[in-house]
């Protein structure tokens, strides 16, 4: 049975459901343990916005993994990327020859990500390959080629399940839209 979710006050509207969610990254999952069958993966989960998607994801790949973390600031509060992308956080180990996964939560601009591409690339991993939550294509500015997504957004600003709105509302269960008198 379906219960029916308490919408938080500032969301308008749920773009994607929890089970909806659920079930996409199962799929995810299967695509990418295919794909890397019979070698080792290092998880680079995009921090903050990808962490809830990356402890599903993880547990939806089946191939033998390590996990590191990398945190970057590219929006400060606004709802707009600034372009700059400044590193919070650097990996905690060497990615030189393995295969790399990035995971991200949402890609608008593609700034921030080709920014992490880049310096990833320059410490000679095997490979590197990108999975996104979301991906807002009609802002591109910046092109990142994309090998697993999640869905596929309108340019909408959303929140909930890892992505926040000036910090907030990264916990909602759903993938949702913002009020316009919060914006
Ligand atoms: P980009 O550099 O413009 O591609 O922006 C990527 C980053 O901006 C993501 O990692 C998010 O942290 C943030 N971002 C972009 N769009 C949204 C959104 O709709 N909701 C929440 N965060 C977003
Ligand atoms: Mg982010």
């Amino acid at each position: 049975m379906c219960e029916k979710i308490a919408l938080a006050p500032e969301i308008e509207r749920i773009l994607i459901g929890p089970e909806e969610i659920q079930k996409r990254i199962i799929e995810l999952g299967k695509t990418i343990s295919h794909d890397y069958k019979g070698e080792e993966i290092i998880l680079v989960c995009i921090l903050k916005g990808a962490f809830l998607f990356t402890s599903d994801l993880c547990r939806a790949i089946e191939v033998p993994q390590k996990m590191d973390f990398m945190a970057v600031s590219s929006y400060g509060d606004s709802t707009q990327s600034s372009g700059i992308v400044k590193i919070e956080k650097d990996l905690s180990e060497s990615i030189e020859n393995k295969h790399v996964l990035i995971v991200e939560d949402i890609i608008d601009s593609g700034l921030t990500l080709s920014y992490i591409q880049k310096i990833l690339r320059d410490r000679n991993p095997a490979s590197i390959k990108v999975c996104v939550l979301c991906n807002k294509p009609s802002n591109l500015q910046q092109h990142v080629k994309v090998d697993y997504c999640g869905f596929l957004l309108e340019d909408e600003f959303v929140v909930g399940y890892g992505l926040d709105f000036k910090g907030y509302l990264r916990n909602l269960p759903y993938i949702g839209v913002v009020k316009s008198e919060f914006r």
